[in-house]
């Protein structure tokens, strides 16, 4: 294999996974002992540490797979190679700038991006690379585009125009006015996510296109059809999240239609694809096949939790609580990393294969990991519940006594994130192994 940047974006990929269910670990810890690290990593430091890490997992994961798509499946002339190693060069400076500057308390950011700003500029000019080496590469050489396509030129133009919006709060005509403020920045880390599950999706098409070895999932209406209400999700799906932002009630009933229809489509199509592979097709690909199953899996329970708590009269008790860290965690593991996990195993199988007793490791890891998933994510809902009702039926009680009594739950969510952490590391070493491997190729 000629150019390995696409292989070394897969690589810190993993590493970020690793490094990121770590950090997670280690901030569950601090539920249960508060000082643990106090010192050096406090927890307001140590869970953007987590949380930043696992969404670079998701990106540079989506990023390394569509550049090795691109160059390795398909076999397309990248523009240049030179921008996409400037790319990775560049994500992975700011990687160092981001971890300097949450290790020296520079945290002037907010949510997802609580580094210090400026670093955004060098991540937007990353995937301004990105976004010229795609279409550059594109427009030329290819015409009639299935639906993978378009969602991921769509992901990269509007991860471009949401990094920016993330930021509208530096002017003070958004800062000083806090309703104006509230509004665009939920609005803004909706559609933030809404790109990126741009470009997951769009991968989970692909590989399920290549498995199948026919291109009409990527073609057909219902594909469009639903690239077009993702997009419609990406621009007005916030719209649901922001209960404390004063709203018309109709826009908010529009966008939750729009985003839990957005879900079922994904889960028909999986569910759809899956009738209809053959036997053969199936034992070509079992791992990914397995992992999109997965997916599908998790689209049904992250369904039915986000159906319940987006009833305005539930979402005011879950709001505030780890019901809502049910959902981010449920969905950004459950089907971002399944479905990020089923393309790595495709490239890694397309490599060399897999041996019968690494595929058995493989197969009962995933078991492990959805066994402990559930179990992680009842966990939170348990927490969630438990401080609901201290919030809303429990004022007797002090807050450090509602903590003491969330023990044994925060317990749990520590030993099942544990056993999480084991299953996917089982599952990234053998892929990493394989990836590592083909540079000497
Ligand atoms: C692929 C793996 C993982 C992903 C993608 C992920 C993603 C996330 C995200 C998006 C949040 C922010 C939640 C929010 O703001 O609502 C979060 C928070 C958190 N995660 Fe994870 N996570 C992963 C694995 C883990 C593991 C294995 C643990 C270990 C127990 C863990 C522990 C935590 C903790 C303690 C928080 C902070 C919750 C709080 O604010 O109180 N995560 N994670």
């Amino acid at each position: 294999m000629k150019n390995k940047t696409a292989i070394l974006f897969l690589i810190t990929a993993l590493l970020a996974l690793l490094t990121g269910v770590t950090f997670g670990l280690l901030a569950a810890l601090q539920y249960l002992i508060p000082d643990f690290l106090k010192g050096l990593i406090p927890f307001h430091k140590m869970r953007p540490f987590h949380v930043t890490t696992v969404i670079t997992w998701v990106i540079l994961c989506a990023t390394g797979s569509i550049y090795f798509y691109l160059t390795q499946v398909e076999k397309l002339k990248l523009f240049s190679n030179k921008l996409m190693k400037t790319h990775l060069l560049i994500f992975l400076i700011t990687g160092v700038g981001i971890y300097l500057s949450y290790f020296f308390g520079k945290m002037e950011g907010r949510e997802y991006l609580a580094f210090t700003p400026i670093l955004t500029i060098p991540i937007l000019f990353g995937w301004l690379l990105f976004g010229i080496n795609y279409f550059k590469t594109m427009l030329k050489q290819v015409k009639n585009w299935p639906v993978y396509y378009w969602m991921w030129g769509t992901g990269i133009v509007f991860m471009m125009i949401h990094l920016i919006e993330a930021h509208l709060w530096l002017l003070p005509y958004f800062r000083e006015h806090i309703i104006k403020d509230l509004t665009v920045q939920w609005k803004s880390y909706g559609s933030f996510v809404g790109s990126w599950n741009m470009l997951v999706y769009g991968i989970s098409i692909y590989v399920m296109a290549k498995i199948k070895g026919d291109d009409a999932i990527g073609r057909g209406k219902l594909a469009f059809f639903f690239y077009f209400l993702g997009l419609t999700n990406l621009m007005f799906g916030w719209a649901h999240h922001t209960y404390i932002v004063p709203t018309l009630p109709w826009i908010r009933y529009v966008a939750y239609g729009v985003s839990m229809t957005e879900w079922i489509i994904l889960g028909y199509m999986i569910y759809d694809w899956k009738c209809n592979l053959t036997k053969n097709e199936k034992n070509a690909s079992p791992l990914a096949y397995r992992f999109l199953m997965a997916t599908d899996f998790w689209i049904f329970i992250n369904l039915i939790l986000a159906l319940l708590f987006s009833i305005p009269a539930i979402n005011f008790f879950t709001h505030g609580t780890h019901i809502t860290v049910a959902h981010s965690m449920g969905t950004t593991i459950g089907i971002n990393t399944t479905i990020l996990f089923a393309s790595l195993l495709f490239i890694a199988s397309r490599m060399s294969a897999f041996t019968k007793t690494q595929e058995t490791f493989i197969k009962r890891s995933l078991l492990a990991f959805n066994i402990s998933l559930f179990l992680f994510f009842s966990a939170l809902l348990v927490a969630g519940a438990k401080r609901s009702n201290w919030m809303y039926a429990g004022n007797d009680t002090s807050f450090s006594n509602m903590q003491d009594s969330l023990f044994w739950v925060y317990m749990a969510f520590f030993v099942f994130g544990l056993t999480l952490t084991t299953s996917m590391v089982f599952i990234s070493l053998p892929i990493l192994k394989k990836l590592i491997n083909s540079f000497r190729v």
